[in-house]
């Protein structure tokens, strides 16, 4: 078998969580291999509301194992939260959540310093969503970082004091306040670290997945971010601090690429992006402000307003020739129902049809639009194929596979689970 990759194109909350929750039952792994507790991914379940930040969007479905990867950075006390947050949904989740031993650990000092970093940029602050990212894969890949696994025995306290003693140094360096209650935070750091290695011992992730594998179990892998937020293809320095790209499921989860299947790559039918950078069709006018409050673009994370524009169609051909993309899936094409006219980028000023500038100089790039008339959807209505969709729709839809050269798979239409439709895959396309 094979593991198959499912990852946002654009800059993060493309819907990945409710995405792999759909398609979780036909999997036995969901694996998350990248990112850490920035990521905000919402499932509604019968009208409930759950954001999960660290564990595999796949722990709703009784048959799934839901792994965290040794490429994912854990803060133990939101995590062990986050745990707390589910069992009062009923969900028992020993046997069912593994920990990579691999995986690295945010510690109070990464929140810290990350928080100082951002002030100490000023205009030119990153927006992070100040989880302590950037510090945390820092210290991975200077080699001083802690892992899941390194806490384990009575040396795991003298290890974390010995980076955190580390961590103090620099703060005071930066001429960095320490909170009042830093003594509080250690303490629940490391109360909270105990209680996660009682129930969760450290498994190793890699032989794992590829015994499964072996096994003919399948794999999916869930990303987080957006491909437009990977720190080497992402417009740099306004990135997040890990790779989101399809590759990073190799390194994030210790599978070869050669075990690598579909790659399944999801966008908005327009665009959002919380933080600094650049943001090509950012539209700072009323029809972004209606973009916004349709879509109700607000932070799963940060609860921040979402910058909002309309879809680029340069930057979805550059994430989908880094991702090596099979299949599409579009969300959010509900969230455009009422509006007269949608607009698509379709090239930038200048350059080739598709061509797309990123990282280079992406503050130069002056989108151009095509039109395309709005469309209506029925709240009453309840869509399982594309042919009972407006005509519009359907031709906005046909538009971009032709486009993208790829066909658009699932179209989502609402956050419930039910609100999404396997499209037809017409005759071009078939074979993928
Ligand atoms: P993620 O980070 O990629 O998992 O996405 P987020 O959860 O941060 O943001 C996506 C938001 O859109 C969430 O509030 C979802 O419940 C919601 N959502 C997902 N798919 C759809 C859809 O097709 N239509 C609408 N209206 N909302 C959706
Ligand atoms: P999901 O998985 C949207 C953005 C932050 C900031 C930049 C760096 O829910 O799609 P960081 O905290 O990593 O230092 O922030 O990246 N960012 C996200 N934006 N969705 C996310 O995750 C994000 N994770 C980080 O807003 O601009
Ligand atoms: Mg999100």
């Amino acid at each position: 078998m094979k593991a198959d990759v499912l990852l946002g194109l654009q800059w993060g909350d493309e819907g990945k969580g409710k995405a792999v929750d759909v398609l979780a039952p036909s999997y036995e792994w969901i694996a998350r291999f990248q990112g850490g507790p920035n990521a905000g991914h919402t499932l509604w379940l019968d009208g409930k509301r759950i954001v999960l930040h660290t564990i595999p969007s796949g722990i709703f479905r009784e048959e799934c194992m839901n792994i965290i990867g040794n490429g994912v950075v854990i803060h133990p006390p939101s995590l062990l939260h986050e745990i707390k947050e589910l069992r009062k949904h009923g969900l028992n989740l020993e046997g069912k959540l593994l920990i990579s031993a691999k995986a690295h650990l945010i510690l109070p000092g990464h929140r810290l310093l990350d928080q100082a970093f951002e002030s100490a940029k000023g205009d030119y602050k990153i927006g992070s969503t100040l989880r302590g990212i950037g510090p945390a894969y820092t210290d991975k890949y200077a080699r001083h970082g802690l892992r899941y696994g390194d806490l384990v025995g009575p040396q795991g306290e003298t290890l974390f004091q010995l980076a955190h003693d580390e961590h103090l140094r620099q703060l005071k360096a930066l001429r960095s306040e320490l909170p009042l209650d830093i003594a509080n935070q250690v303490r629940e750091w490391l109360d909270t670290m105990a209680e996660l290695l009682t129930d969760f011992a450290p498994s190793d992730g890699s032989w794992l997945l590829n015994q499964a594998l072996d096994s003919g179990q399948r794999v999916l892998a869930e990303g987080a971010q957006g491909s437009l937020l990977d720190v080497e293809f992402g417009a740099y320095p306004f990135v997040t601090s890990s790779h989101t790209t399809s590759a990073a499921a190799c390194t994030g989860l210790g599978i070869a690429p050669t075990r690598i299947g579909k790659v399944y790559g999801l966008f908005k039918a327009y665009c959002t992006r919380v933080g600094s950078g650049p943001f090509p069709t950012e539209l700072l006018d009323e029809t972004g402000d209606a973009l916004r409050s349709a879509g109700h673009e607000f932070g799963a994370t940060t609860g921040r307003p979402r910058r909002c524009g309309w879809l680029d169609l340069p930057a979805l051909s550059y994430a989908i020739r880094l991702n090596g993309v099979h299949q599409l899936i579009i969300t959010k094409a509900d969230a455009l129902s009422g509006f007269d006219e949608i607009k698509i980028a379709v090239r930038y000023q200048g350059l080739d049809h598709h061509q797309s500038p990123y990282p280079d100089r992406p503050t130069d790039c002056i989108p151009e639009y095509q039109s395309f008339p709005g469309w209506k959807l029925s709240p009453n209505q309840s869509y399982s194929t594309r042919q009972q969709l407006p005509p519009s729709l359907q031709s906005y839809l046909s538009y971009l596979e032709d486009q993208l050269n790829l066909p658009i798979r699932w179209v989502s239409l609402g956050p419930e689970r039910s609100q999404i439709l396997e499209s037809q895959i017409d005759g071009t396309h078939a074979g993928i």
